[in-house]
Protein backbone atom coordinates (compact mmCIF):
# COMPACT_ATOMS: atom_id res chain seq x y z
CA UNK A 1 0.00 0.00 0.00
CA UNK A 2 1.64 3.61 -0.89
CA UNK A 3 0.31 6.00 1.40
CA UNK A 4 -0.02 10.02 1.06
CA UNK A 5 0.75 11.30 4.49
CA UNK A 6 0.26 14.62 5.47
CA UNK A 7 2.31 16.36 8.42
CA UNK A 8 4.76 13.88 8.19
CA UNK A 9 7.51 16.38 10.01
CA UNK A 10 5.72 17.53 13.01
CA UNK A 11 5.49 15.15 16.10
CA UNK A 12 2.79 12.79 15.34
CA UNK A 13 3.60 12.39 11.56
CA UNK A 14 7.21 11.73 12.21
CA UNK A 15 6.63 9.32 14.55
CA UNK A 16 3.96 7.60 12.27
CA UNK A 17 6.42 7.67 9.30
CA UNK A 18 8.76 5.18 12.08
CA UNK A 19 6.01 3.53 13.07
CA UNK A 20 5.00 2.49 9.63
CA UNK A 21 8.29 1.86 8.44
CA UNK A 22 9.46 -0.18 11.52
CA UNK A 23 5.96 -2.59 10.88
CA UNK A 24 4.57 -2.49 7.97
CA UNK A 25 7.26 -3.71 5.42
CA UNK A 26 4.49 -3.61 2.52
CA UNK A 27 4.26 -0.02 3.09
CA UNK A 28 5.56 3.08 1.47
CA UNK A 29 4.91 6.53 1.91
CA UNK A 30 5.26 10.05 0.70
CA UNK A 31 5.45 12.44 3.00
CA UNK A 32 3.85 15.93 2.19
CA UNK A 33 4.74 19.28 4.36
CA UNK A 34 5.13 22.19 4.24
CA UNK A 35 7.74 22.77 7.00
CA UNK A 36 6.07 25.61 9.48
CA UNK A 37 7.37 26.24 12.58
CA UNK A 38 6.56 22.98 13.67
CA UNK A 39 7.70 20.63 10.55
CA UNK A 40 11.11 19.38 11.33
CA UNK A 41 12.85 17.37 9.09
CA UNK A 42 15.60 16.21 12.12
CA UNK A 43 12.70 14.03 13.03
CA UNK A 44 12.88 11.91 10.01
CA UNK A 45 16.52 11.61 9.79
CA UNK A 46 16.77 7.57 10.55
CA UNK A 47 14.20 7.31 7.27
CA UNK A 48 15.45 9.58 4.75
CA UNK A 49 17.58 6.83 2.95
CA UNK A 50 15.11 3.92 3.65
CA UNK A 51 13.73 3.58 -0.01
CA UNK A 52 10.00 2.96 1.12
CA UNK A 53 9.82 6.90 2.04
CA UNK A 54 10.09 9.58 0.36
CA UNK A 55 9.52 13.67 1.35
CA UNK A 56 7.83 16.44 -0.91
CA UNK A 57 7.85 19.83 0.88
CA UNK A 58 4.70 21.76 0.10
CA UNK A 59 1.26 22.92 0.92
CA UNK A 60 -1.67 20.86 1.26
CA UNK A 61 -3.37 24.13 -0.42
CA UNK A 62 -1.68 23.78 -2.90
CA UNK A 63 -4.32 22.45 -5.34
CA UNK A 64 -2.03 21.10 -8.56
CA UNK A 65 0.12 19.63 -6.30
CA UNK A 66 -1.75 17.73 -3.97
CA UNK A 67 -3.40 16.37 -7.33
CA UNK A 68 -0.63 15.23 -8.44
CA UNK A 69 0.27 13.27 -5.25
CA UNK A 70 -3.04 11.37 -4.82
CA UNK A 71 -2.62 10.08 -8.02
CA UNK A 72 0.07 7.84 -7.35
CA UNK A 73 -1.56 6.54 -3.78
CA UNK A 74 -3.65 4.01 -2.34
CA UNK A 75 -5.03 5.80 0.79
CA UNK A 76 -4.20 9.38 2.51
CA UNK A 77 -3.10 9.84 5.96
CA UNK A 78 -4.37 13.55 6.53
CA UNK A 79 -2.42 14.81 9.84
CA UNK A 80 -0.80 18.40 8.50
CA UNK A 81 -2.31 20.82 10.75
CA UNK A 82 -1.87 24.20 13.07
CA UNK A 83 -2.00 21.79 16.17
CA UNK A 84 -1.57 24.41 19.14
CA UNK A 85 -4.43 26.26 21.19
CA UNK A 86 -2.64 28.99 22.69
CA UNK A 87 -1.42 29.99 18.62
CA UNK A 88 -4.57 29.82 17.33
CA UNK A 89 -5.81 32.38 20.48
CA UNK A 90 -3.00 34.78 19.17
CA UNK A 91 -4.03 34.24 15.61
CA UNK A 92 -6.75 32.32 13.98
CA UNK A 93 -6.24 32.64 10.06
CA UNK A 94 -3.92 30.07 9.47
CA UNK A 95 -5.81 27.67 11.87
CA UNK A 96 -8.66 28.08 8.99
CA UNK A 97 -6.10 28.32 6.36
CA UNK A 98 -4.34 24.60 7.03
CA UNK A 99 -7.13 22.96 8.67
CA UNK A 100 -10.19 23.67 7.08
CA UNK A 101 -9.30 24.81 3.00
CA UNK A 102 -6.17 22.71 3.53
CA UNK A 103 -8.54 19.56 3.91
CA UNK A 104 -10.82 20.93 1.71
CA UNK A 105 -8.12 20.85 -0.87
CA UNK A 106 -7.04 17.14 0.08
CA UNK A 107 -10.58 15.90 0.14
CA UNK A 108 -11.69 17.52 -3.36
CA UNK A 109 -8.62 16.51 -5.10
CA UNK A 110 -9.35 12.92 -3.88
CA UNK A 111 -12.73 13.33 -5.00
CA UNK A 112 -11.51 13.86 -8.81
CA UNK A 113 -7.98 11.81 -8.90
CA UNK A 114 -8.06 9.41 -11.76
CA UNK A 115 -10.75 11.35 -13.37
CA UNK A 116 -12.97 10.09 -10.62
CA UNK A 117 -11.71 6.64 -10.15
CA UNK A 118 -9.86 7.15 -6.70
CA UNK A 119 -12.98 7.73 -4.95
CA UNK A 120 -14.08 4.33 -6.11
CA UNK A 121 -10.79 2.42 -4.35
CA UNK A 122 -9.13 4.82 -2.00
CA UNK A 123 -9.17 5.49 1.26
CA UNK A 124 -9.25 9.28 3.53
CA UNK A 125 -7.75 8.64 7.39
CA UNK A 126 -8.98 12.49 8.99
CA UNK A 127 -6.72 12.52 11.80
CA UNK A 128 -9.09 14.95 14.22
CA UNK A 129 -8.98 15.08 18.38
CA UNK A 130 -11.10 15.07 20.93
CA UNK A 131 -11.04 18.78 21.24
CA UNK A 132 -13.83 18.67 18.69
CA UNK A 133 -16.44 17.52 21.74
CA UNK A 134 -15.47 20.73 23.97
CA UNK A 135 -15.10 20.24 27.79
CA UNK A 136 -16.07 17.79 30.32
CA UNK A 137 -17.58 19.12 33.88
CA UNK A 138 -14.87 18.27 36.48
CA UNK A 139 -17.26 17.26 38.59
CA UNK A 140 -18.74 14.35 37.23
CA UNK A 141 -16.38 11.82 36.60
CA UNK A 142 -18.19 8.98 34.94
CA UNK A 143 -18.65 11.36 31.70
CA UNK A 144 -16.76 10.66 28.85
CA UNK A 145 -16.14 11.81 25.57
CA UNK A 146 -18.51 9.25 22.96
CA UNK A 147 -18.33 9.28 19.10
CA UNK A 148 -22.20 10.65 19.76
CA UNK A 149 -21.05 13.70 21.90
CA UNK A 150 -22.18 16.55 19.72
CA UNK A 151 -19.59 18.74 18.79
CA UNK A 152 -19.07 21.63 20.44
CA UNK A 153 -15.72 23.24 20.24
CA UNK A 154 -14.44 26.05 22.39
CA UNK A 155 -11.06 27.43 20.90
CA UNK A 156 -10.45 28.96 17.27
CA UNK A 157 -8.39 25.60 17.17
CA UNK A 158 -10.60 23.09 17.85
CA UNK A 159 -13.29 24.60 15.62
CA UNK A 160 -11.19 24.47 12.71
CA UNK A 161 -10.15 20.47 13.37
CA UNK A 162 -13.99 20.33 13.27
CA UNK A 163 -14.70 22.09 10.23
CA UNK A 164 -11.76 19.70 8.33
CA UNK A 165 -13.84 16.49 10.37
CA UNK A 166 -17.75 17.82 9.15
CA UNK A 167 -15.90 18.46 5.46
CA UNK A 168 -14.46 14.42 5.61
CA UNK A 169 -17.78 13.45 7.18
CA UNK A 170 -19.57 15.57 4.40
CA UNK A 171 -17.43 14.25 1.49
CA UNK A 172 -18.21 10.47 2.69
CA UNK A 173 -21.82 11.28 2.68
CA UNK A 174 -22.24 13.29 -0.51
CA UNK A 175 -19.68 11.32 -2.50
CA UNK A 176 -19.00 8.23 -0.86
CA UNK A 177 -15.51 8.53 -0.11
CA UNK A 178 -14.18 5.80 1.85
CA UNK A 179 -13.51 8.25 4.92
CA UNK A 180 -12.73 7.26 8.46
CA UNK A 181 -12.17 9.80 11.43
CA UNK A 182 -10.02 9.19 14.34
CA UNK A 183 -10.25 11.54 17.83
CA UNK A 184 -7.70 11.39 19.84
CA UNK A 185 -6.63 12.46 23.26
CA UNK A 186 -3.54 14.79 24.22
CA UNK A 187 -0.40 12.47 22.79
CA UNK A 188 2.98 12.66 24.69
CA UNK A 189 6.50 11.33 23.20
CA UNK A 190 9.34 11.89 21.31
CA UNK A 191 9.61 14.82 18.96
CA UNK A 192 6.94 16.64 20.57
CA UNK A 193 7.32 20.31 19.69
CA UNK A 194 7.88 22.08 23.09
CA UNK A 195 5.07 24.35 23.41
CA UNK A 196 2.83 21.70 24.57
CA UNK A 197 2.95 21.21 28.07
CA UNK A 198 5.12 18.10 28.50
CA UNK A 199 8.58 19.10 26.43
CA UNK A 200 7.86 22.47 27.58
CA UNK A 201 7.82 21.59 31.36
CA UNK A 202 10.51 18.85 30.85
CA UNK A 203 12.84 21.12 28.52
CA UNK A 204 12.74 24.09 31.02
CA UNK A 205 13.42 22.23 33.59
CA UNK A 206 16.09 20.86 32.10
CA UNK A 207 17.40 24.50 31.38
CA UNK A 208 16.53 25.39 34.94
CA UNK A 209 13.82 27.52 34.24
CA UNK A 210 10.23 27.06 36.19
CA UNK A 211 7.33 25.71 34.57
CA UNK A 212 4.28 27.90 33.94
CA UNK A 213 1.01 26.63 34.95
CA UNK A 214 -1.96 27.54 33.88
CA UNK A 215 -5.03 29.16 36.17
CA UNK A 216 -5.70 26.51 39.05
CA UNK A 217 -3.70 23.26 37.38
CA UNK A 218 -7.27 21.18 37.71
CA UNK A 219 -7.83 21.02 34.35
CA UNK A 220 -7.61 17.37 33.32
CA UNK A 221 -6.34 15.69 30.15
CA UNK A 222 -6.14 11.99 29.10
CA UNK A 223 -2.77 11.14 28.31
CA UNK A 224 -1.67 8.82 25.74
CA UNK A 225 1.80 7.37 24.29
CA UNK A 226 2.45 8.78 21.04
CA UNK A 227 2.98 5.22 19.20
CA UNK A 228 0.18 4.19 20.73
CA UNK A 229 -2.07 6.62 18.78
CA UNK A 230 -0.01 5.53 15.84
CA UNK A 231 -0.90 2.24 15.79
CA UNK A 232 -4.55 3.14 16.12
CA UNK A 233 -4.59 5.87 12.76
CA UNK A 234 -2.56 2.60 11.16
CA UNK A 235 -5.65 0.43 12.84
CA UNK A 236 -8.48 2.79 11.66
CA UNK A 237 -6.74 2.80 8.10
CA UNK A 238 -6.83 -0.93 7.99
CA UNK A 239 -9.71 -2.12 9.24
CA UNK A 240 -11.87 1.22 9.82
CA UNK A 241 -15.23 0.95 8.50
CA UNK A 242 -15.91 3.82 6.06
CA UNK A 243 -17.60 6.95 7.40
CA UNK A 244 -17.19 5.55 10.89
CA UNK A 245 -15.45 7.59 13.65
CA UNK A 246 -13.15 6.01 16.07
CA UNK A 247 -12.37 7.96 19.38
CA UNK A 248 -8.77 7.17 20.92
CA UNK A 249 -7.99 7.45 23.89
CA UNK A 250 -5.32 5.83 27.19
CA UNK A 251 -8.24 5.86 30.24
CA UNK A 252 -5.46 7.87 31.33
CA UNK A 253 -6.74 11.12 33.12
CA UNK A 254 -4.52 13.07 35.07
CA UNK A 255 -4.88 17.28 36.51
CA UNK A 256 -2.36 19.41 34.96
CA UNK A 257 -0.87 19.60 38.79
CA UNK A 258 -0.93 15.83 38.76
CA UNK A 259 1.30 15.54 35.73
CA UNK A 260 3.52 18.42 36.76
CA UNK A 261 4.04 17.28 40.45
CA UNK A 262 4.88 13.89 38.21
CA UNK A 263 7.36 15.49 36.24
CA UNK A 264 9.15 17.28 39.22
CA UNK A 265 9.15 14.10 41.04
CA UNK A 266 10.65 12.32 37.98
CA UNK A 267 12.85 15.08 37.76
CA UNK A 268 14.60 15.65 40.92
CA UNK A 269 12.79 18.97 41.82
CA UNK A 270 10.35 20.77 44.13
CA UNK A 271 7.30 22.85 43.99
CA UNK A 272 9.19 25.91 43.88
CA UNK A 273 9.89 25.63 40.34
CA UNK A 274 6.33 25.82 39.53
CA UNK A 275 5.38 29.62 38.46
CA UNK A 276 1.16 29.97 38.53
CA UNK A 277 0.28 31.98 35.60
CA UNK A 278 -2.85 33.52 34.11
CA UNK A 279 -5.87 30.91 32.83
CA UNK A 280 -5.62 30.32 29.23
CA UNK A 281 -8.68 32.20 27.77
CA UNK A 282 -11.16 29.50 27.69
CA UNK A 283 -9.52 27.09 28.78
CA UNK A 284 -11.63 23.40 28.55
CA UNK A 285 -11.52 22.14 31.92
CA UNK A 286 -12.00 18.29 31.34
CA UNK A 287 -10.94 15.46 28.40
CA UNK A 288 -11.80 12.51 28.96
CA UNK A 289 -12.24 9.68 25.97
CA UNK A 290 -14.31 6.36 25.80
CA UNK A 291 -12.01 4.29 23.22
CA UNK A 292 -14.21 0.98 23.62
CA UNK A 293 -15.52 1.26 19.85
CA UNK A 294 -11.89 1.24 18.40
CA UNK A 295 -11.24 -1.58 21.05
CA UNK A 296 -14.27 -3.57 20.31
CA UNK A 297 -14.79 -3.48 16.64
CA UNK A 298 -11.23 -3.21 15.29
CA UNK A 299 -9.15 -4.33 18.44
CA UNK A 300 -7.34 -1.88 19.01
CA UNK A 301 -5.55 -1.74 22.79
CA UNK A 302 -2.93 1.04 24.22
CA UNK A 303 0.64 -0.97 24.99
CA UNK A 304 2.80 1.71 25.54
CA UNK A 305 1.00 4.38 27.72
CA UNK A 306 1.55 2.79 31.12
CA UNK A 307 1.92 5.90 33.94
CA UNK A 308 4.01 6.99 34.96
CA UNK A 309 6.78 4.34 32.75
CA UNK A 310 5.70 6.00 29.45
CA UNK A 311 6.07 9.64 31.09
CA UNK A 312 9.64 8.71 32.86
CA UNK A 313 10.70 7.38 29.41
CA UNK A 314 9.72 10.03 27.62
CA UNK A 315 11.51 12.72 30.12
CA UNK A 316 14.57 10.83 29.65
CA UNK A 317 14.27 11.03 25.84
CA UNK A 318 14.62 14.83 26.32
CA UNK A 319 17.29 14.61 28.68
CA UNK A 320 19.17 12.15 25.73
CA UNK A 321 18.43 14.60 23.10
CA UNK A 322 18.95 17.83 24.49
CA UNK A 323 20.40 19.56 21.06
CA UNK A 324 17.31 18.85 19.08
CA UNK A 325 15.29 20.56 21.53
CA UNK A 326 18.01 23.61 22.16
CA UNK A 327 18.08 23.89 18.53
CA UNK A 328 13.96 24.09 17.95
CA UNK A 329 14.03 26.17 21.14
CA UNK A 330 16.46 28.72 19.82
CA UNK A 331 15.10 29.31 16.70
CA UNK A 332 11.17 30.37 15.81
CA UNK A 333 9.71 29.34 18.77
CA UNK A 334 11.46 31.99 21.29
CA UNK A 335 9.34 34.63 19.33
CA UNK A 336 6.22 33.01 20.35
CA UNK A 337 7.15 31.92 23.70
CA UNK A 338 8.69 35.59 24.58
CA UNK A 339 4.90 36.85 23.21
CA UNK A 340 3.22 34.17 25.30
CA UNK A 341 4.50 34.90 28.74
CA UNK A 342 5.96 38.03 28.81
CA UNK A 343 1.86 39.56 29.91
CA UNK A 344 1.98 36.96 32.78
P1 LIG B 1 2.54 19.36 14.86
O1 LIG B 1 2.25 20.80 14.94
O2 LIG B 1 3.69 18.80 15.61
O3 LIG B 1 2.75 18.94 13.32
C1 LIG B 1 1.95 19.46 12.29
C2 LIG B 1 2.68 19.26 10.96
O4 LIG B 1 1.83 19.72 9.91
C3 LIG B 1 3.99 20.05 10.85
O5 LIG B 1 5.02 19.22 10.34
C4 LIG B 1 3.65 21.17 9.87
O6 LIG B 1 4.78 21.61 9.11
C5 LIG B 1 2.59 20.51 9.01
N1 LIG B 1 1.69 21.48 8.35
C6 LIG B 1 0.94 22.44 8.97
N2 LIG B 1 0.25 23.13 8.05
C7 LIG B 1 0.56 22.59 6.84
C8 LIG B 1 0.16 22.87 5.52
N3 LIG B 1 -0.71 23.86 5.24
N4 LIG B 1 0.64 22.10 4.50
C9 LIG B 1 1.51 21.09 4.77
N5 LIG B 1 1.96 20.80 6.01
C10 LIG B 1 1.48 21.54 7.03
O7 LIG B 1 1.19 18.63 15.25
P2 LIG B 1 0.93 17.21 15.95
O8 LIG B 1 0.84 17.39 17.40
O9 LIG B 1 1.89 16.24 15.38
O10 LIG B 1 -0.54 16.90 15.42
C11 LIG B 1 -0.73 16.19 14.19
C12 LIG B 1 -2.21 16.02 13.95
O11 LIG B 1 -2.79 15.26 15.00
C13 LIG B 1 -3.00 17.32 13.90
O12 LIG B 1 -3.97 17.20 12.89
C14 LIG B 1 -3.65 17.43 15.27
O13 LIG B 1 -4.84 18.15 15.21
C15 LIG B 1 -3.90 15.96 15.57
N6 LIG B 1 -3.93 15.60 16.99
C16 LIG B 1 -2.89 15.93 17.82
C17 LIG B 1 -2.90 15.51 19.16
C18 LIG B 1 -1.76 15.85 20.10
O14 LIG B 1 -1.88 15.59 21.29
N7 LIG B 1 -0.67 16.42 19.63
C19 LIG B 1 -3.98 14.76 19.64
C20 LIG B 1 -5.05 14.45 18.76
C21 LIG B 1 -5.00 14.85 17.44
O1 LIG C 1 -6.64 16.67 23.20
C1 LIG C 1 -5.93 16.63 22.01
C2 LIG C 1 -5.20 17.94 21.82
O2 LIG C 1 -4.15 17.97 22.78
C3 LIG C 1 -4.64 18.12 20.40
O3 LIG C 1 -5.72 18.18 19.50
C4 LIG C 1 -3.79 19.39 20.31
O4 LIG C 1 -3.19 19.48 19.03
C5 LIG C 1 -2.70 19.34 21.37
O5 LIG C 1 -1.97 20.54 21.35
C6 LIG C 1 -3.31 19.11 22.77
O6 LIG C 1 -4.05 20.28 23.19
P1 LIG C 1 -3.96 20.86 24.71
O7 LIG C 1 -4.33 22.28 24.66
O8 LIG C 1 -4.66 19.97 25.66
O9 LIG C 1 -2.36 20.66 24.94
P2 LIG C 1 -1.27 21.60 25.64
O10 LIG C 1 -0.03 20.77 25.76
O11 LIG C 1 -1.16 22.93 25.01
O12 LIG C 1 -1.87 21.80 27.10
C7 LIG C 1 -2.16 20.71 27.94
C8 LIG C 1 -2.70 21.26 29.25
O13 LIG C 1 -1.64 21.94 29.94
C9 LIG C 1 -3.80 22.27 29.06
O14 LIG C 1 -4.79 22.11 30.07
C10 LIG C 1 -3.10 23.63 29.22
C11 LIG C 1 -1.99 23.32 30.20
N1 LIG C 1 -0.76 24.13 30.01
C12 LIG C 1 -0.23 24.18 28.76
C13 LIG C 1 0.90 24.92 28.53
C14 LIG C 1 1.51 24.99 27.15
C15 LIG C 1 -0.18 24.79 31.08
O15 LIG C 1 -0.68 24.73 32.24
N2 LIG C 1 0.95 25.53 30.85
C16 LIG C 1 1.53 25.63 29.62
O16 LIG C 1 2.55 26.34 29.46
Amino acid sequence: MHILLTGGAGFIGSNFVHFVLRNRPQCTLTNLDSLTYSGNLENLTAAENNPRYRFVKGDICDDALVAKLIEDCDAIVHMAAESHVDRSILDSKPFVISNVIGTQTLLDAARKAKGGAWLKKGRFVYVSTDEVYGSLPLEDKSALFTEETPLQTNSPYSASKAGGDMLARAYHHTFHMDVVTTRCSNNFGPYQFPEKVIPLFVTNLIEGKQVPLYGDGKNVRDWLHVDDHCEAVLTALEKGKAGEVYNVGGNNERSNLELTHSILKIMGFGPEMIRPVADRPGHDRRYAIDASKIKRELGWTPTRSAWPHALEDTIRWYKDNAQWWQRVKSGAYRAYYEQQYSKR
